[in-house]
């Protein structure tokens, strides 16, 4: 990690990652997807929605990303009746959502501060988003639901599916920053791409980059090719390509480039932390019973849920009501 990056508070740094993130998927780079898609979580959803279909609703999002829950809300609700707001901590996922879905209100915010006042909402959401903000995040959901209102909760499972890839990425992707592959590897390129380039100055290079080329395979073989999305192992071909024949490509582009890709990989695993971190346990659980307790609402149903079918549980779907006297 550069030193810049050491002083920048850790609530940037998590924003950061997360608007690198949502801004790669727009220009479609390193990263594949942008969306949680799930044909289960899709079915419960679609569940929750029906049962309030013909209802007058103010549905607020909480993390909405690029707003697969807005976008299927639009669809199941009658727009007539409803209003959707939703929050997130990155600009570019809520700039996405506001094409995306008509008449869409949306607030960049912390999900632990929320900008609205108590009992402003019937309805509120969130898939693998809430408890990224930790448990102040669920005291503000309570605070801001109505009377009445519900509540439908998509979190993280400590040691489900989810969890254990990401911790994986994060692993192999920390490893690979660690090597200095990029860094060595923009050296020698600087070098090589420079007319009048000195042979020694090549070697000296390519020495100093041989330890990072053996640990990088090493972490390839350790977490497989496909870890974190494939990209370790794609920055690392494309790059030895470009040094087989740097000739036939423009310096100053792929000096750029490797720095976009370090800064890319800083900000995944920095995501992927992140997601670890979010997750939920059976402790958890309680605790937040406890907090939506606190605005008397109370939890009707905790259950597992596997990402695919007959996959591994991955996460906790909670549904709450707030009693009808406040
Ligand atoms: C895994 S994504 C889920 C997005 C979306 N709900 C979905 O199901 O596709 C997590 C989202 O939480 C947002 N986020 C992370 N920390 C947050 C915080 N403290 N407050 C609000 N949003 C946050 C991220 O920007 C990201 O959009």
């Amino acid at each position: 990690m550069n030193k810049s990056k050491l002083h920048e508070s850790a609530e940037q740094q998590r924003r950061n990652a997360w608007d690198t993130y949502w801004e790669g998927t727009k220009q479609a780079s390193t990263y594949k997807g942008g969306e949680t898609e799930s044909h289960i979580l899709m079915q419960k959803w679609n569940v929750i929605f029906t049962s309030i279909a013909n209802q007058h609703t103010h549905m607020l999002d909480i993390a909405s990303g690029y707003g697969i829950l807005a976008s299927l809300a639009y669809k199941s609700l009658e727009p007539r009746n409803t209003s959707i707001t939703c929050v997130d901590i990155s600009k570019s996922a809520l700039e996405a959502i506001e094409k995306k879905v008509p008449h869409v209100n949306t607030k960049v915010c912390d999900a632990a501060q929320l900008p609205f006042d108590d009992a402003s909402f019937t309805l509120i959401t969130s898939q693998f988003g809430v408890e990224y903000a930790g448990m102040d995040a669920f005291r503000e959901a309570g605070r801001v639901l109505q009377p009445g209102g519900l509540i439908a909760f998509v979190s993280h499972l400590t040691d489900g599916g989810i969890h254990k890839e990401c911790n994986a990425n994060r692993a192999a992707v920390e490893d690979f920053i660690r090597t200095d592959f990029l860094n060595l590897t923009h050296n020698l390129l600087e070098t090589k791409m420079t007319p009048g380039f000195s042979q020694l100055d090549i070697k000296t290079r390519m020495e100093c980059l041989k330890p990072a080329i053996e640990a990088t395979v090493d972490i390839v073989k350790k977490y497989g090719r496909n870890v974190a999305g494939g990209s370790i192992d794609k920055v690392f071909m494309d790059a030895a390509k470009i040094s087989r024949s740097s000739e036939n490509f423009d310096k100053t582009e792929v000096l750029s480039w490797l720095r976009k890709m370090e800064s890319e990989l800083i900000a995944y695993s920095e995501r992927m932390r992140s997601m670890c971190e979010a997750s939920l346990d059976q402790t958890d659980i309680q605790h937040i019973k406890n907090i939506l307790l606190e605005n008397n609402i109370h939890v009707n149903t905790v259950e597992k849920l596997p990402f695919v079918e007959g996959g591994e549980n991955c996460a906790w779907l909670i549904t709450a009501q707030r009693g009808s006297s406040g």
